[in-house]
């Protein structure tokens, strides 16, 4: 039962839809971007999006079906992103995936949007050493987690304050680069010194054992946006290649030393990245050195599976109904929904 799986995921500024055959098999991945309506504001603004997922949702359904080559009665379960993301946007892919849940007699399966990006590995490299160190570096997440099984994830550390995406795309703006600010930043990089401006690395020490407990796997990235802003208003002649380049090698060099960190500590098999900021060239260069360094196994999900689609959602949403069953036909959306912890 519900092999073949519609994912559906509306939670932020993409509205998607995937055909996936037992978590496994991509049939279609279809995502319609609204980052060019959002551009003009520099940031995601959430009645927009909801109207624009409205919009779109019908016909990225009706191509994802197509592209799939399948009609609605071969589909045998429908997940859908209930959250966390935006309260409005949420509600067009969660109303939908219920009504079509319905209509075609089939069950309905409610994802933890990150979980999904977690499953974004699964889905292109089934078998994962477990247990597996993920690096979770999303628009609105940035988070170590221990994945000891399927479903089952210890918490290692989170941003204190802003996402590593968001860092990307407040400095970006800052800079004149546009939005959305990662992409903008990875490439003007290429063209920068790294090492032109030492920014700070929020809580990295040599010896992580000189960190408290609660602070060797936490980040935070507001002090290092501060800190970018504070030099290009005291020196406007800095090229501004060299401040991104400085920036980002920041940003990376944070990530990957707690990642390393949390490899040594948990003695994970295995070690892998998700969500959008996982599409950073630099990031990616490096976390595969740590893994190497470390003697992991890791694994880089292609850039298509490290931004929001639909294909991770169907791709959790299998696991969850194989794991849990169906979900309640009144699971609503939640704006604020976790990564289901272990005790
Ligand atoms: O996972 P995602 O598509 O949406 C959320 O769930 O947040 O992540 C979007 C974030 C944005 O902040 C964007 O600037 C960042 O991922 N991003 C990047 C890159 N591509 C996307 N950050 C750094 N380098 C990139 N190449
Ligand atoms: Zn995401």
């Amino acid at each position: 039962m519900g092999d073949l799986i519609l994912g559906i995921e509306t939670s932020c500024d993409e509205t998607a839809v995937a055909v996936v055959e037992r978590a496994t098999v991509v049939r279609s991945s279809v995502v319609s971007s609204q980052v060019e309506l959002h551009a003009l504001f520099g940031g995601v603004v959430p009645e927009i999006a909801g109207r624009a997922h409205i919009r779109e949702l019908v016909p990225v359904l009706a191509d994802a079906l197509a592209e799939a080559g399948v009609s609605g009665s071969d589909i045998e379960a429908v997940a859908a992103t209930t959250g966390p993301g935006l309260a409005g946007s949420l509600l067009v892919g969660v109303s939908a995936a219920k009504a079509l849940s319905l209509v075609w007699d089939v069950p309905f399966v409610a994802v933890n949007h990150l979980e999904a990006h977690l499953y974004a590995s699964f889905l292109e490299e089934p078998d994962l050493d477990l247990p597996l160190v993920v690096l979770l570096v999303s628009g609105g997440h940035t988070m170590l987690v221990l994945m000891e099984d399927h479903g089952r994830y210890r918490l290692l550390g989170s941003t204190l304050d802003d996402a590593a995406g968001e860092a990307f795309d407040k400095v970006a703006r800052y800079l004149g680069l546009g939005y959305p600010g990662g992409p903008a930043i990875d490439a003007l990089s290429g063209e920068g010194d790294a090492s032109a401006f030492d920014y700070p690395r929020s809580m990295v020490r040599e010896n992580p054992d000189t960190l408290p407990e609660d602070r060797r796997y936490a980040f935070s990235f507001s002090g290092l946006k501060t800190a970018v802003v504070n030099h290009v208003r005291s020196d406007p002649e800095a090229a501004t290649a060299d401040v991104a380049a400085s920036f980002q090698e920041a940003v990376v060099d944070v990530l990957v030393t707690k990642a390393r960190w949390a490899v040594e500590a948990t003695g994970a098999r295995g070690a892998c990245l998700g969500g959008g900021v996982a599409a950073n060239s630099r990031l990616r260069e490096r976390f595969l050195d740590v893994c190497t360094e470390t003697g992991v196994r890791a694994f880089l999900p292609s850039r298509a599976m490290c931004t929001d689609n639909a294909a991770m959602v169907a791709a959790a949403g299998w696991w969850r109904l194989t794991s849990d069953g169906p979900s309640p036909l009144d699971t609503g959306a939640d704006p604020n929904l976790g990564l289901p912890l272990l005790p």
